[in-house]
């Protein structure tokens, strides 16, 4: 089931579309909100001379801070991390290794940093301390999705795109087993794709 602007996309092809149950934000929407969020920076960031630093984590917040970027009005730094929580299994455990650091440094600077999705918020806890310890001028999160889970409650977002569902979903930087990420939309996968991941899991 598509949403509407959504039907384009052709059901007999086999194309990552099509493992698709169900679209939850469609690319307009993505877009649209977007666009907002970066005017809300652009206003909040107005008498910053120098700008802010736009921060993402590798790599699922890639794709959002790109568009994010675009509709800043200010000058904007990009820097990226690159990290690996320790742990079993899909649940994160809030112990964090960084596998890339920063190239610049923050000291004095106005940072924000994109995130794909809040989920326990563990790895975004670890990393907001990490990085207030560099000393930056102010420090913020802009998140496009937040799952309503009591565990990232404690979070302080001060930009919030959607609050979704707690659904396994992918796209717009999202993935499953590395795929599906450079879906246009966010959805959620046929329950299939899973059993199908699960067997190939199983036969080994
Ligand atoms: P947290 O430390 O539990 O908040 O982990 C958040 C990270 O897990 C996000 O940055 C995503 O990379 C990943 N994640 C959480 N929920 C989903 C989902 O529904 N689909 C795909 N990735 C997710
Ligand atoms: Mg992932």
């Amino acid at each position: 089931m598509r949403e509407k602007g959504e039907a384009s996309y052709d059901e007999k092809a086999r194309t990552v579309h099509n493992d698709i149950a169900e679209v939850l934000f469609a690319e307009d929407v993505l877009a649209q909100r977007v666009e907002e969020i970066g005017a809300a920076i652009t206003r909040d960031y107005a008498d910053v001379e120098e700008g802010i630093v736009l921060i993402s984590v590798l790599r699922g917040a890639a794709i959002f801070m790109a568009d994010l970027a675009r509709k800043i009005e200010l000058p904007v730094e990009m820097d990226y991390m690159a990290v690996s929580s320790y742990g079993s299994g899909a649940k994160s455990s809030g112990v964090v290794r960084i596998l890339k650091d920063l190239s610049s440094q923050i000291e004095g600077r106005h940072v924000v940093v994109a995130e794909d999705i809040l989920d326990s918020g563990l790895t975004l806890t670890y990393l907001l301390k990490n990085l207030a310890s560099r000393r930056p001028a102010s420090l913020e999160v802009a998140t496009l999705l937040r799952k309503k889970t009591l565990a990232q409650a404690k979070i302080d977002c001060k930009y919030v795109g959607f609050e979704c569902p707690d659904l396994f979903i992918v796209g717009y930087g999202l993935d499953y087993a590395e795929r599906y990420r450079n879906l246009p939309y966010i959805g959620v996968l046929k329950p299939e794709i899973y059993q199908h991941a699960d067997s190939i899991a199983s036969a080994h």
